[in-house]
This record gives C-alpha cells, structure tokens and sequence, in this order.
C-alpha cells in the first residue's frame, strides 16, 4: 500500500474513535465571550494539546494571554528540506442562546440521521478535530512530506483580541510556506469549495441613556424623551430606501466591481431557492442593483444584531425605559478601513442623536475584508478534494470573516488556503447547529490527500 491508501485505511479503522475525540471536545461549552466560561476555554485548550501529544506531535505549548489560551504544535518532517504549513483553527464557540430552540442541547451531541447536532459541530471544532485526525492518519504512513505547524486560539468568536500580539510576538515560531484556514466552509455537499475572498467587520454599540430610572409612561410619556423611540429612529437613518447605507462616507473606499470580477462571483451559481429555505424569510432582500452572491460576498452592509430597552418580559408594563441599547456590525469589502468606518459611523449617529438623550457609541472589535487568490498550496488542496468528491472546485467570495487570514498575510508573509467541510445550513450561530457526518468523513480523507501530496517534489 502506497502512503495515502495506508493512511486511508488507518483511518477507516480508527473513525469511531476519532468521532468519539470530536464529541468530546463538543461538551465543553467553550464559549469565549462569557466569562463565566474561562475554565473551559482552557480545559478545551488542554483537550487539544492532550490529542495532539497522543498522536506524537513532540512540541505543543499552550501560551497564556490577556484572555484565552492560545495552543501551537510542531511535527517535523525529518526531511530538513520539507516546506512548512501553518494549520489555523479556534476553538471557542458562539453563546448558546436561545436555549429553548435546541432540539438537544447544545453541549449534548446528538446524532440524528446523518447530522450530529451541538454548538461549535460546524464552526469549528468539527474541521480543527478533522485537521487533527487527518493529521493522525497521514503519519500511520511514516514521515510526512511537509513540517506541520497548528495555531489553535479561543477568541475567533469575539474578533481574536489575543491573536495579532501573539502572532506579531512569535513571527519566528510561526514561521511557514502555507496556511490552512479550514474555518471557511462549502458551498454545498457537492462543491468542494475554497474561498478566495471573506468580508471584513466593524462591530460597535450605540447606548441612549434618558431618565434616570424607568419611569411611569403615563405620569411622564410625553415629557421626557423616550430612548427606545430616539434609537429607533436614528437606526432608521442609517438605511436609505434602496437598501444602501446612508451614512455619509460608507462607501468612498469600496472598491468597484470589475466586469470580469461580477462574471467571476456568477460561475458560483446561486440558488435563491435554497436561501429561502435555508432562513425561512418570506423574501430575499439587499441593496437594490446587485445579485443576492454580490450582495452576501462582494457588497457592505450595516445590520443590527442587538436591540435592548425596557420591559421585555411576558405581559405589559408602563413605563418610559432609561435606556436603549443596540449591537450593530458593518460588513466591509476592499478597500474600506474598519476604523474609518467606525468612526465615520459614530460620527454620524451622535450628529443625528437629539439633545433629549445622551448618546454614547463605542467599537468591539474591527477587521479588514480579505481578498487573495493563489495561496500557495491551494492547488494541493484543489488536486486533494478532487480526488475525493470527483467534482470541480468552487471559488466563493463568502460574506464572513476571518480576520486573522489578513493579520497573517501581513505579518507572515503567507495568503490563507481558505476552505472547510461546514455547509451553507449547519446553522452556524443559530440553534441546532449541526455538521454532516459523512462529508466531515470526506473532509478528513481529502486533508490527509492534502497534507501528503507534497511527497517527492
Ligand atoms: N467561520 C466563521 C466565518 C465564516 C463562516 C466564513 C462561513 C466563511 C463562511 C467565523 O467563525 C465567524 O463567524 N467569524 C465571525 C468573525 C467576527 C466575530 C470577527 C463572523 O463572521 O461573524
Ligand atoms: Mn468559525
């Protein structure tokens, strides 16, 4: 048996163990914005680590930082000639909420039928597990052809505050030919996909405090100004009617869409349909003059993704709220600055907020949007899902983002393979996320082609 069939082979024997490992690592709620959960982002972390040493990768270190753990392994080649992938992943994991729309719970793996359901099945512990197992499998053969590096980190979730310094600190360490981002996903069970563009993210709050304390609405409704309404009415003005963004400025920087760029995002196929079925939204919606992958992919938006004030519990209450509150996140493309953004944004929203209230907006977190083609490496990959799902690659801009792939490219030197076996309906951050079982099988099979592809040349 040659290499890959050797590998292959280990791994069909070994699957229920390694999906067994995966399951694990799924019951730890490693949910990285609650601090609540700051043992388990380490417990997680040691999980990782503790696989990793099994499967003879001598160097592993877990590295503290301000927040959450971050985790690096190092298997040699014994090549010295051998080029170096770096292998991305996070192991932290969206908040759980709401609880009560979980057919199981989200830290209770459940199988049911091909899926197996738990927050964090899909994004991403299923593909960090997946790069691990292939991982495994590919070094039952011997020596692997390439040095393998991972750089594991638990705040992907919460916009990496820890990542840049670390990255910045350890240029050495993680010093590599290629890297594997495989936090992308396919497009669909058929389409092996990778990704050549994700939209970048300015995440911010906007806060209108009123009266003191809530007040009776029928002693003061009237009198005072209601910060419910006043916020309301500034995220009106931040839409126009067209569905384009109305602050002043949002889109000087955007980089225009070449013919061939439109062409380019069309070869895609889209299927309106299955979004329709995907969200359960009576229509689609989006800036009017682009098509729904321009519009997820290649075009900014703003949304609201938080909307907090007064009463909200079963029932009615009468009051004027003392405040409101709202999460909001602009989705950014070529060449727009996040930090320009989220000033030009804050700049705008206390121009139009009234003296009635007081006003207050601050940043969460702010990444640019990556575009690359030609990571080196992505042919391998290219060639490896061929070989295993025997259909042509997809090249998606996807609307998500990584804002590491961009940290890397300019700290390192190195574009990201962007790429993934989670699909289009995992319900990633929703509830029920969920993985497809046997296209995570084929994952694995395909990265273990991958990572001993760089045999002999
Ligand atoms: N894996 C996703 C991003 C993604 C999903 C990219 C599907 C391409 C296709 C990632 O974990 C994620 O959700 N990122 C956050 C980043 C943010 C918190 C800085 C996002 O996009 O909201
Ligand atoms: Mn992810």
């Amino acid at each position: 048996m040659n290499p890959v069939e050797q590998s292959l082979q280990y791994f069909e024997n070994n699957k229920e163990r390694m999906t067994d490992a995966y399951i694990d690592v799924l019951k730890i709620p490693s949910v990285s914005t609650s601090p609540e959960h700051a043992a388990d982002m380490q417990k997680t972390a040691e999980f990782l680590a503790d696989y990793l040493r099994k499967i003879s990768v001598e160097h592993v270190e877990i590295f503290k930082t301000p927040l959450h753990p971050i985790l690096f392994a190092e298997k040699k080649s014994s090549n010295p000639d051998a080029k170096t992938l770096l292998i991305y992943g996070h192991y932290d994991v969206q908040p759980e909420d709401p609880l009560d729309e979980w057919q199981s719970a989200p830290f209770d793996p459940t199988f049911r039928g091909d899926y197996l359901y738990a927050r964090g099945a899909s994004d991403m512990k299923g593909q960090v597990m997946a790069s691990i197992f292939a991982l495994e499998s590919a070094l039952t053969s011997g020596d692997l052809p390439i040095n393998v590096k991972f750089i594991l980190e638990g705040e992907e979730e919460i916009g990496s505050p820890s990542l840049e310094p670390f990255i910045k600190e350890h240029k050495e360490l993680l010093a590599c030919d290629m890297i594997l981002n495989p936090d992308a996903g396919m497009v669909a069970k058929d389409k092996p996909t990778i990704v050549y563009g994700l939209r970048g993210l300015a995440y911010f709050e906007v806060r209108v405090d009123g009266p003191r304390v809530d007040l009776h609405s029928g002693l003061w409704g009237g009198n005072v100004a209601n910060p419910a309404n006043v916020l309301a009415q500034i995220i009106a003005k931040l839409h126009n009617e067209d569905g384009s963004v109305a602050i002043p400025g949002f889109y000087d920087n955007v980089r225009v869409l070449s013919p061939e760029e439109r062409e380019r995002i069309a070869s895609c196929n889209s299927d309106d349909e299955k979004m329709l079925e995907i969200t359960g939204a009576p229509q689609l919606y989006g800036e009017a003059g682009y098509t729904t992958l321009e519009r997820q992919g290649a075009r900014p938006t703003l949304d609201v993704n938080g909307f907090y004030s007064g009463f909200i519990g079963d029932g009615a209450k009468t009051i004027i709220p003392a405040y409101a509150k709202a999460k909001i996140s602009c989705r950014l493309v070529p060449d727009m600055d996040p930090m320009g953004i989220y000033e030009l944004a804050r700049d705008y929203i206390l121009s139009i907020a009234p003296p009635t209230v007081k006003t207050k907006v601050f940043l969460h977190s702010a990444g640019p949007a990556y575009l690359a083609d030609d990571a080196p490496g992505a042919e391998n990959l290219a060639n490896a899902l061929t070989a295993i799902w025997d259909q042509p690659i997809t090249y998606k801009r996807e609307g998500g983002s990584i804002p590491v792939a961009t940290v890397m490219q300019r700290e390192l030197g190195v574009k990201s393979i962007l790429t993934g076996f989670g699909l289009p309906d995992d319900a990633i951050h929703s509830p029920n996320e969920h993985l497809h079982y046997p296209n995570w099988l084929k994952g694995i099979q395909a990265l273990i082609h991958f990572y001993l592809s760089f045999g002999e040349n």
